[in-house]
């Protein structure tokens, strides 16, 4: 019976540690029910866990993190916009001779031929025209320069001889230096007949001009000459030794133009 009392007694101690020592706050309620277990009875076993709390509110923004690591990278952009034109290069070397070209068609051939034809009948012409020209010069003809002298043989007054060599697409010679003298005074030398010359003072006695105009630049006159002799001499003659004398335009001279 002793026993029984203090292991009732020891047990009521341990109920008693345990139910102030426990985490779990109860209600007023509960305290009290249980005192009065405590007061009316044996203690029983425990209860099951309670339910879970509700969740609370939601709490203050946190503190901004640190800076994070460098990420990895991107792909590549789209190309820039083209540059400005850079300065010229120099220049290169000459490149390597091309292979042969296919062989042309008949057309190119027949065109070939043409050209071919051609070249040869312009040399034949060519070389009889020059062969024209010897004879030409030879006979009736000086070559000066890019001039020609050519005569009729004939004898005609200033303003007959002046048209003659117009209609023919000439002048009437005239000697522009003293290599064109000397080809003239070769052809009236060879007819043995003075000739007029290109060059008269119609228009202003004592001032010698070319029939195209301008004063003359070269002259080869006799001495004493131009006198205008009787003053009636506006034309011009050359003489068998090269010299000029002024002489009358109605006289008839051997004709020679120019071309
Ligand atoms: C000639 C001359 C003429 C005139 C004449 C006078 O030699 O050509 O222009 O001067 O002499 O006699
Ligand atoms: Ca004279």
């Amino acid at each position: 019976m002793q026993s029984l009392q203090l292991s009732v007694f020891l047990m009521l101690g341990m109920f008693i540690i345990i139910a102030t020592s426990s985490p779990n706050p109860q209600s007023s309620t509960e305290k009290d029910n249980t005192c009065s277990m405590v007061a009316c009875g044996a203690a029983g076993a425990n209860g099951l866990p309670g339910r879970d709390g509700r969740d609370g509110r939601e709490g203050p923004k946190g503190e901004k993190g640190d800076l994070g690591l460098q990420g990895s990278r991107g792909l590549q952009g789209p190309p820039g916009k083209a540059g400005p034109a850079g300065p010229a290069g120099l220049k290169g070397d000459k490149g390597s001779m091309g292979t042969k070209g296919e062989k042309g068609s008949s057309e190119d051939n027949g065109m070939q031929l043409a050209v071919r034809l051609m070249n040869e009948q312009l040399r034949t012409l060519q070389d009889n025209f020059n062969k024209f020209k010897k004879i030409f010069i030879f006979s009736i003809g000086k070559e000066v320069g890019r001039k020609i002298f050519v005569t009729n043989g004939l004898e005609y007054d200033y303003e007959t001889a002046s048209r003659m060599c117009s209609r023919a697409g000439g002048l009437v010679a005239s000697p522009k230096n003293a290599d064109e003298n000397l080809a003239l005074q070769e052809i009236v030398s060879k007819h043995d007949k003075r000739s007029f010359l290109g060059i008269t003072d119609l228009h202003t006695e004592g001032t010698f001009k070319y029939s195209t105009g301008g004063t003359i630049t070269y002259s080869n006159w006799h001495s004493n000459e131009p006198n205008n002799d009787k003053g009636n001499e506006d034309c011009v003659e050359l003489n068998t030794d090269g010299k000029w004398n002024d002489t009358s335009c109605t006289n008839k001279k051997l004709l020679i133009c120019e071309f």
